[in-house]
């Protein structure tokens, strides 16, 4: 058994009373891998947190770290004046990922992936959702999915992985977007799932991309071959995107910065997460960041996610994240904190035993170098990390 000794402050979401509780100079003990009550058991090892913050690792449920080289080009383009969306429609975009990806070996983007999920534990992130869709054929995308399911047997990390060919159309399927629509649902979905290598099934359903009708068909057959719908929803405009959430029961609705009110209506009377992505609307210069005050006053459960992708979010720290939350929209710290912990997890299925450190729980924890859960929003990008622990083992630390 590991005794986690010199606790100043232990901050978590509690499942059982359905809030976040602080404890003050305490313990916590670790058997096999999870947080245990404190029995009998010969304490092995002391792990002395000198009296600072304890919390959970972070769950990133909304992330695109599969690409091959960054796109600071479009960046100054857009420092320039160009807008995200007039440089997809010239050709940029997701689309100007597509062909890195499609000639990288195996092993190269496991390099390159592998390098971003260091960083992402570095900055307290413990679980993550990953998403393929820089291949958009067959070929690429099974590749890119085959490069998570390695790096999850291989990484610390925890990556949960989620097939999205419906990402955009590849060029040569601009001028036929049903026929790639078809390809997907007869072709990638029936061979992601007879390899095992995705849990969820997401499409960027908005105008200009999905339509509704696509993005249905997809997370359609997508259940009927066993995956879990996602869905990325109203991000620039309102295209109806939370409304289908709700109709195909999809676990999560990400972005939604333009939702409608009848959106709202719909997610209200669902069991969807809103899944909200500030650094998003940052790194894009905007300010319409999503209706986070008004999705939880009408009772939706929100989870924060980072949103990290080559275009239009290179940021990899939830840290930041909640900052963003509590400074930009309106989210109390304990809201953002639980959002960006417990209901992450929530929004990825397996809030039983991630996302929180109630016994039973997986030993994910970060020790931070402060005192005080306010601090990590109040430091904004100095951050005060001390260690990182997955399943009890240090995957990050500064001694
Ligand atoms: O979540 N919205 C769609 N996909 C990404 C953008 C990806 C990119 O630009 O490469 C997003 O913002
Ligand atoms: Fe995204």
């Amino acid at each position: 058994m590991i005794k986690l000794s010199n606790i100043g402050e232990l901050a978590t979401y509690h499942p059982r009373e359905g809030k976040v509780r602080i404890n003050h100079n305490t313990e916590l003990f670790i058997s096999d891998q999870h947080i245990t009550a404190s029995t009998g058991e010969q304490v092995e090892k002391i792990i002395d947190c000198q009296g600072k913050l304890v919390t959970p690792g972070f769950v990133d449920p909304h992330t695109h770290p599969v690409f091959y080289r960054g796109r600071q080009d479009e960046f100054a383009q857009r420092l320039a004046g160009a807008t995200y969306q007039e440089i997809a429609a010239a050709g940029g975009g997701i689309r100007s990922s597509i062909a890195g990806v499609r000639s990288a070996s195996h092993d190269e983007l496991i390099r390159r992936t592998s390098a971003r999920l260091d960083r992402f534990a570095a900055l307290g992130t413990t679980t993550i959702e990953a998403k393929s869709g820089y291949g958009l054929s067959s070929e690429a995308e099974l590749k890119s999915l085959a490069v998570l399911g390695e790096l999850n047997e291989s990484h610390p990390l925890d990556i949960l992985p989620t097939f999205l060919g419906a990402h955009a159309f590849p060029a040569e399927y601009s001028d036929l977007p049903d026929e790639y629509v078809e390809l997907i649902c007869d072709e990638m979905i029936p061979a992601v799932a007879r390899q095992g290598i995705a849990k969820f099934c997401d499409v960027f359903c908005e105008n200009g991309y999905y339509t509704v009708e696509q993005s249905r068909r997809i997370l359609e057959t997508a259940k009927n071959f066993g995956l879990t719908p996602r869905l990325h929803a109203d991000e620039f405009e309102d295209s109806g995107a939370a409304q289908l959430a709700a109709e195909v029961e999809a676990l999560s609705a990400d972005h939604l910065m333009a939702i409608s009110p009848a959106g709202i209506e719909a997610l209200r009377s669902s069991k969807v997460i809103a899944t909200l992505l500030p650094g998003t609307t940052f790194f894009l210069g905007q300010s319409n960041y999503a209706p986070a005050r008004t999705l939880l006053d009408n009772g939706i459960t929100v989870a924060l996610a980072t949103d990290f992708n080559p275009g239009s979010c290179h940021i990899q720290s939830m840290p930041f994240i909640i900052s963003l939350a509590t400074i930009q929209m309106g989210m109390s710290l304990n809201e953002a904190f639980a959002a960006a912990t417990y209901f992450a997890a929530q929004s990825l299925g397996i809030a039983t035993s991630v996302g929180h450190l109630s016994e039973g729980a997986q030993a994910d924890f970060i020790i931070w170098g402060v005192d005080h859960l306010a601090e990590i929003p109040y430091t904004v990008t100095d951050l005060p990390i001390h260690a990182v622990y997955k399943r009890g083992r240090k995957i990050f630390g500064l001694d």
